[in-house]
C-alpha cells in the first residue's frame, strides 16, 4: 500500500498563465503550460491531501481526486485563492501570473484607424502579488513559490523568497521549461539548497512533483 504522508492535509495550488483582456478579442498573457502545477496537484492527491487547483487558461485534464476552479485574470485568481487560503495547510504557487493588466478592458474591439493613424497606447495597472498576499495572512499556510530566472538563479530566487516572506522557493534549473515534460528543480529555504531529481540530470514533471511533495511532507 502506498504511504499517504499528506492524509488530512489541505493543499491549494495555482497553475497556468493568467489572461488579461485588452478588448473582446485580444489580451496579455504569459508562457505557461500549467504542467508543473497540475503534476503537483496530482502528486499531492496521490499523497492523500485534499487538493484544490486554481487554474488559468490551460489545455490540461483535471487530475483524479482534485477540485478544480478555472479563472482567467490575475484578479480572479487572487480572489479565488484568498477566499480559500485561510483553510489550507499548504499553498503552492506555480502560476505564471501577469504582473500588469490593461488599466481598462475595452467593451468593443479596438479598430485600426483608416489611413494609417497612430497605434493605440495601452495604459497598464499592477496586478496583486497573490503569493505575497497569502504569506501575509495572520495564520498562513506553508507557502511555496516558484521562480524562473534567466541569470544568477540562486541569488535572485532566494531574494524573491525573502521579499515575499515565504519559507521555500523552487527555482527552475536550466533552460526554459515551457511546455516540456521534463525539468530540474532547485529548492531553496533559509537553511540551504537541495536539487531535484536527487540523482541529478532532468526528470519528468510528475516524478519531480512526487519528490517535491515527499520533501514538503517532512516540513509540515
Ligand atoms: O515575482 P515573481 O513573479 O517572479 O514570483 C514568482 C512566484 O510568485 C511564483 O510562485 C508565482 O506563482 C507567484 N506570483 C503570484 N502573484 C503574482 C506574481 C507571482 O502569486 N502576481
Amino acid at each position: 500500500l502506498a504511504p499517504k504522508p499528506l492524509r488530512g492535509r489541505r493543499l491549494l495550488v495555482t497553475a497556468g498563465p493568467t489572461f488579461e483582456p485588452i478588448d473582446p478579442v485580444r489580451g496579455i498573457t504569459n508562457h505557461s503550460s500549467g504542467k508543473m502545477g497540475f503534476a503537483i496537484a496530482r502528486a499531492a492527491a496521490e499523497a492523500g491531501a485534499e487538493v484544490t487547483l486554481v487554474a488559468g487558461p490551460v489545455q490540461l485534464a483535471t487530475p483524479r481526486g482534485v477540485q478544480r476552479l478555472d479563472v482567467q485574470t490575475a484578479q480572479q485568481m487572487h480572489d479565488a485563492v484568498l477566499s480559500l487560503a485561510p483553510r489550507q495547510d499548504v499553498f503552492i504557487a506555480t502560476a505564471a501570473v501577469a504582473d500588469w493588466r490593461p488599466a481598462q478592458s475595452h467593451e468593443h474591439k479596438l479598430k485600426k484607424a483608416e489611413g494609417g493613424a497612430t497605434a493605440p497606447v495601452i495604459a497598464m495597472a499592477e496586478n496583486p502579488d497573490i503569493l505575497a498576499a497569502v504569506a501575509r495572512l495572520p495564520d498562513p499556510p506553508f507557502c511555496v513559490g516558484f521562480a524562473a530566472e534567466s541569470e544568477k538563479l540562486e541569488e535572485h530566487a532566494d531574494a524573491k523568497r525573502r521579499r515575499k516572506g515565504i519559507p521555500l522557493i523552487v527555482a527552475n534549473l536550466g533552460p526554459a521549461t515551457f511546455g516540456r515534460d521534463d525539468n530540474a528543480l532547485l529548492l531553496i529555504d533559509e537553511r540551504g539548497r537541495r536539487e531535484l531529481p536527487e540523482a541529478g540530470g532532468r526528470a519528468d514533471k510528475l516524478s519531480l512533483a512526487r519528490e517535491l511533495i515527499r520533501d514538503l511532507s517532512t516540513r509540515l
